[in-house]
């Protein structure tokens, strides 16, 4: 499988396992199924509640001597209510005492939006956020102090856009490595991904499917199916693959990352497999030309009446 090389040597499994949306009761299953398929690379986060059930699978994978640790490479991320600066050791303290693991391989600022304390996730639109006014250096400083401890490898963000990176360069030490966004035919991030590569910052596509499994309280109704779009079907049928591999194999063609979710054990090997399917160059030209476009995680759960985020400050509009 292609690897992503970090400025220090350091590589990553340019496919990974997502957690996001694996229910506790069957994530520890598919980590297992995962490992045993071949995945050497797992996406977690705090705010994805079921940390330490894929710890329990990464011990019983270990304890079975079925990989080990130094052959992994583990990413998860920082919940928007520990941007504090002494917030953001507690926060990774926590995840990799679920993960039961000494070190992560890459951390992450989940959301550049600041939560008061003990603020967890919405499970609808209704409900409301309580935020915090923490500035994102300072969060920051606190990440380029757990990679100088050693407590992780590497470091970097989600969901930040080419005017928060600046600001995040323009403090100076440790630069982000990472910068982990929204990533599909629908939704290519052309500007971002060109500042990222001339940055030295490596990408990860999220939701490359367009995590379909997404509660209903916080779709929007008619979203696109990316499965159906007809230029992924064709792309599908001419390579024998299905639209979820072709959709996989975009990514990791376009040299970014890409990390499906998947808790079926089928599903889980079919992704992986997608890592060998090299797309055509029409193909690929195909694929950056189709005319739609959807942001499927669009982050308005964040901008209810009561907040001081607005989706242009989370998105370049
Ligand atoms: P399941 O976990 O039952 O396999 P995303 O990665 O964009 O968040 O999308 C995740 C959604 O896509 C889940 O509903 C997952 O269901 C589904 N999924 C994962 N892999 C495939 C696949 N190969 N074909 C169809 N659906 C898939």
């Amino acid at each position: 499988m292609k690897k992503l090389t970090f400025s220090n040597g350091d590589k990553m499994p340019i496919l990974g396992l997502g957690t996001w949306k694996s229910k506790p009761g069957e994530v520890y299953q598919a980590v297992l199924w995962a490992l045993e398929a071949g995945y050497r690379h797992i996406d977690c986060a705090y705010i994805y509640n079921n940390e330490n059930e894929v710890g329990k699978a990464l011990t019983k994978a270990f304890s079975d001597g079925l990989v080990k640790r130094e052959e992994l490479f583990i990413t998860s991320k920082l919940w928007n209510d520990c941007h504090r600066k002494e917030d953001v050791k507690k926060g990774l303290l926590k995840t990799l005492n679920d993960l039961q693991l000494e070190y992560l391989d890459l951390y992450l600022i989940h959301w550049p939006i600041s939560f008061k304390k003990g603020v967890g996730f919405a499970e609808s639109r209704e409900q409301f956020y309580t935020y915090s006014d923490v500035p994102l250096g300072q969060t920051w400083q606190g990440m380029q102090g757990l990679k100088s401890e050693g407590l992780v490898k590497h470091i970097g963000m989600s969901n930040f856009n080419i005017s928060k990176l600046k600001e995040i360069i323009a403090l100076g030490g440790d630069g982000p490595e990472m910068n982990q966004v929204e990533m599909h035919p629908y939704l290519r991030q052309e500007g971002l991904v060109e500042f990222c590569e001339s940055n030295g910052i490596l990408m990860t596509a999220y939701s490359p499917l367009g995590s379909g499994d997404r509660s209903s309280s916080v779709k929007k109704q008619d979203e696109p199916n990316l499965f159906e779009d007809k230029v992924i079907r064709d792309l599908a049928e001419k390579y024998q693959a299905s639209p979820a591999q072709i959709l996989i194999s975009f990514s990791i063609n376009r040299g970014i990352a890409v990390i499906p979710k998947s808790v079926n054990q089928e599903r889980i090997k079919q992704n992986l497999a997608a890592a060998e399917i090299n797309l055509k160059n029409e193909d690929m030209d195909q694929l950056m030309k189709i005319e739609k476009e959807y942001r499927f995680i669009d982050g308005s759960f964040f901008t209810g009446p009561q907040s001081p985020y607005r989706l242009s400050d989370l998105w370049e509009m």
